[in-house]
């Protein structure tokens, strides 16, 4: 709704010029300062896992750690760490995607998700679409199905939705904010 869209657009802060020059920096901490803001969240992102008919909920370490463990409690299903290369100590699943300059990787255990899984990613903000991309192979990797992506905000003046749309194919990608 507008009044939601409202709600958090108003508790997310423009930092310029950081981490570096000429980029402006979306900061969530606020909006997870404002228990009613992070409340709404959490509950639209439920309404999400719900239409989705997820049965497990993957976050998107960091920021998407945070967002999306509320939801799995709430929804009452499960939550699966997707983390940066390296923190994880079973065997995992990898997949690295681009950065501006450079490669990153990403992880998750390979006992998490399987066959008849179908899975919500949640993140917080979906930019070039490289983490969410990265996310959805290892998920498929894993024989999981992908249920639907959802994130707090989509930057549109950058191609991730078109980044993401082969690896989507069928599956929602959900924007609480479209900026
Ligand atoms: C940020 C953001 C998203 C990702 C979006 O994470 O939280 O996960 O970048 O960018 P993309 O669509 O271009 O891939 P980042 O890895 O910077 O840091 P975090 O650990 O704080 O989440
Ligand atoms: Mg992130």
């Amino acid at each position: 709704t507008p009044e939601l869209r409202e709600l958090l657009l108003g508790r997310i802060k423009d930092v310029q010029d950081y981490p570096k020059p000429g980029v402006v920096f979306k900061d969530i901490t606020p909006l997870l300062a404002d228990p009613k803001a992070f409340a709404a969240l959490t509950e639209a992102l439920v309404e999400l896992a719900v239409r989705y008919g997820a049965t497990k909920i993957v976050g998107l370490e960091a920021r998407g750690f945070i967002l999306a463990a509320p939801v799995a409690v709430q929804a009452g299903i499960g939550f699966i760490p997707v983390r940066k290369a390296g923190k994880l100590p079973g065997a995992t699943l990898a997949q690295s995607y681009e950065l501006e300059y450079g490669t990153a990787e990403i992880e998750v255990h390979a006992e998490d998700l399987s066959d008849g899984d179908r899975v919500m990613v949640i993140d917080d903000v979906l930019a070039t679409g490289g983490t969410a991309e990265a996310s959805l192979e290892l998920i498929r990797r894993a024989g999981a199905e992908v249920a639907g992506v959802a994130v707090l905000m989509e930057l549109s003046f950058l191609p991730g939705r078109e980044k993401l749309a082969p690896a989507l194919g069928d599956a929602p990608l959900d924007a609480l904010i479209v900026v």
